[in-house]
């Protein structure tokens, strides 16, 4: 490892020469959260981040009627508004069983006071005796340049809904989420390990691929 640090550089596909050198990177989002978990994957490629927020970016209302859609609309709006490249990420559960419920209203399902004990119920008391328990983690990660030109990726994660649910860890729905082929859900999980096989990691994976060097 050298001490150098790397020029952040930011390809897209597909449009040589198009680059952006030594600039930051805005994450468009105003969860705290997300915006520490987006910046610790986009350390290793030298990238600084910067969070929507500091920048005092309006948020713009979801409007959108997919993960894409929502992610590219956070994206655009704050490329747009900053003059930087931005990330931003929009996810959910989704559970064919219930016709993808709750998909983009996930964090909706939960209520005002962000009550996901009660959601978790809700998905439960939906499925009732249905024996698929089939469900999946989506993420849509868009980076959009301040010209409007924006990259989409989506990652996902499989698994099954359990009942009662199981562990304190994560967030969310982790507790009833058992990713295919575990035996723990992602609430008894240790975090790097749920990051590991993750739907935003895998997201991650291929806007890293497509788009950095
Ligand atoms: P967003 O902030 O609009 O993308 O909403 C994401 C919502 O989906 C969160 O509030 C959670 O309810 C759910 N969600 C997304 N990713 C996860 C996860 O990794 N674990 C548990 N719940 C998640």
């Amino acid at each position: 490892m050298s001490d150098t640090p790397r020029t952040p550089i930011l390809t897209l596909p597909g449009l040589r020469g198009r680059e952006w050198e030594g600039a930051r990177l805005v994450i468009a989002s105003h969860n705290s959260g997300k915006v520490e978990e987006i910046a610790a994957l986009l350390a290793p490629f030298g990238i600084a981040a910067v969070a929507a927020e500091t920048l005092a970016l309006p948020e713009p209302e979801e409007t959108g009627n997919s993960f894409e859609a929502n992610a590219e609309l956070k994206a655009k709006a704050a490329a747009e508004a900053s003059g930087l490249p931005a990330l931003a990420d929009d996810s959910g559960l989704v559970v064919p069983a219930l016709g993808g419920a709750p998909g983009i209203y996930s964090a909706r399902w939960a209520g005002p006071s962000k009550d996901f004990a009660a959601a978790m119920a809700l998905v439960n008391g939906k499925l009732g005796a249905n024996s698929d328990r089939n469900a999946r983690f989506v993420c849509a990660l868009a980076l959009a340049w301040p010209d409007g030109h924006c990259e989409t990726f989506e990652g996902v994660v499989a698994g099954d809904l359990v009942w009662p649910p199981r562990g304190a860890q994560g967030f969310g729905y982790d507790p009833m989420f058992q990713p295919k082929g575990h035996q723990i859900t992602f609430g008894e999980m240790e975090p790097q390990a749920k990051h590991d096989i993750s739907h935003r990691a895998d997201a991650f994976r291929k806007l890293v691929a497509a788009c950095f060097k």
